[in-house]
């Protein structure tokens, strides 16, 4: 066997060039990824249901001197969700990198007070959003052979979660969706992976929880600490840029330790 070149790729965390679009962006996480790809030279197409919110992200993604495309819509409303996405894939050009982040969390319900009408949004959100934003874009990545396609899936996926069965459910299913995608279209070369996050502290995770619970919570961290939205940003900018190329098909989880098989 030939050896490898021993020789990385220079700038290769480097998103220039790229158009990325980020669901759910307007807060949290999500205005993470959108600040962070175009801090690394990506024009950044960003959605979300929360106007007010999304311009705020755009004005802390404008300095990095990239295109920026504010798109308002409900990821759980398929046919409306693929028009606007088709239509930005015309503006730009192409899509080639898909953050599929959009979402909402457990409310803190026990599973007999969990309801249809609650299940369904969590499912529709979480996975449905997910399934079909992909779908809107991947045949676009095919035509150009190259495609990142970034879940998000939540730690809560890999070890259940005694207060929010419908979100752990949603949150397992994108690991399965994740792991079929990537087996399918790593013939085009679209690579597509997920981030399962631990604990970040964002307008999700601080409703209903006070100092101490937040204290508590942390206690229960390895590393001590929660993670800031930049941490999760950087796990997802790395598997979108070259130097993740190899990568596909997996669930990465970054969580501060609080999910080491065996510990
Ligand atoms: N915060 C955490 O500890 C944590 C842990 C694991 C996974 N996650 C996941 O990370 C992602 C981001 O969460 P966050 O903590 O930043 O929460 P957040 O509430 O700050 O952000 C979620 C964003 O999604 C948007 N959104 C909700 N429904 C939408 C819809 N139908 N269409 C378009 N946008 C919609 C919201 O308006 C919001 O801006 C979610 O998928 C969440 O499940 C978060």
């Amino acid at each position: 066997m030939p050896p490898g070149k021993l020789k990385g790729k220079s700038l290769s965390l480097s998103l220039k060039g790229r158009v990325a679009l980020i669901t759910g962006a307007a807060s949290g996480i999500g205005r993470a990824h959108a600040v962070l790809m175009a801090e690394r030279g990506a024009d950044v197409i960003i959605n979300d249901v929360a106007a007010e919110g999304l311009e705020e992200t755009a004005s802390l993604a404008e300095p990095s001197g990239g295109q920026i495309e504010l798109m308002l819509y409900d990821v759980s409303e398929v046919s409306g969700m693929t028009r606007r996405i088709q239509a930005a894939e015309q503006k730009f050009g192409k899509i080639d990198i898909l953050v599929n982040n959009a979402g909402v969390s457990g409310q803190r319900l026990y599973f007999g007070n969990i309801d249809e009408v609650t299940y369904d949004s969590m499912v529709d959100i979480n996975l449905k959003g997910s399934f079909f934003a992909a779908q809107a874009v991947v045949p676009g990545m095919k035509d150009r052979r190259y495609g990142k396609i970034i879940n998000t899936s939540s730690m809560y996926a890999l070890g259940g979660n005694s207060v929010a069965a419908h979100y752990s459910a949603a949150k397992s299913a994108i690991s399965g969706l994740t792991h079929s995608l990537a087996r399918e279209l790593a013939e085009w070369n679209i690579m597509v992976n997920a981030v399962a996050p631990g604990f970040v502290l964002t307008g999700m995770t601080s409703a209903g929880r006070d100092e101490a619970a937040i204290v508590a919570r942390t206690e229960r961290i390895p590393l001590g600490r929660m993670a800031d939205p930049m941490d999760i940003a950087q796990t997802v900018a790395f598997l979108a840029s070259d130097e993740a190329d190899f990568i596909t098909g997996q669930v990465i989880s970054p969580n501060g330790g609080e999910r080491i098989v065996g510990i």
